[in-house]
């Protein structure tokens, strides 16, 4: 299975809202399947289908390192309907390099979501899956998290990623925190 080419902050295409799934069935199980390869091998916890170019709202997710695929999740139309308290997370993401910043997320969220298999699930979380939800959920609406840091923080990270671009440094590997 071919892997999806993860875009990358400042991609316009991260910038687009993402339309919701009309109808579940069959069509989409090879797209899904390929986000979950693509998010494994990068390696990440989290991703959206707008990170690889995709506008519908369906995100995967596995924020189990112990056990990865024992708590897979494949979401489609997901949304967060109730939410409570509040948390300070240091979070990275896939489609932004080579950076990570605190951002203040709620600290336990119920996200309500369809499965591949035609399934209306809710998900209680807090921690880690709490923070990936919001986070992806965010990337469905043309949200990336250094929307939500100070513009000072983000524009310092703009120049920084002007000048790796210049240098041609941009796609050099580095070791990071858990990417979502
Ligand atoms: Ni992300």
């Amino acid at each position: 299975m071919a892997l999806l080419r993860i875009r990358k902050f400042p991609d316009a295409v991260l910038k687009q809202p993402a339309k919701p799934v009309a109808e579940i069935d069959g069509r989409l199980d090879g797209f899904i399947e390929s986000m979950v390869q693509t998010m494994y091998a990068a390696p990440g916890v989290g991703l959206a289908a707008p990170q690889v170019g995709d506008p519908r709202r369906v995100i995967v997710l596995d924020t189990d390192h112990e056990n990865p695929g024992a708590h897979l999740l494949k979401l489609i139309n997901p949304e967060v309907v109730e939410s409570e308290g509040s948390v300070i997370w240091e979070e990275g993401c896939l489609s932004v390099i080579d950076f990570t910043a605190d951002v203040k997320r709620a600290a336990k969220v119920m996200v309500r979501a369809w499965t591949p298999e035609q399934k209306e699930i809710e998900i209680e979380a807090d921690g880690l899956l709490a923070v990936a939800l919001q986070h992806e959920i965010d990337h469905l609406d043309g949200k990336l998290f250094i929307d939500r840091i100070s513009r000072i923080k983000r524009e310092l990270y703009r120049r920084r990623l002007a000048k790796l671009i210049k240098e041609g440094k941009a796609d050099e590997q580095r070791p990071s925190r858990v990417q979502i």
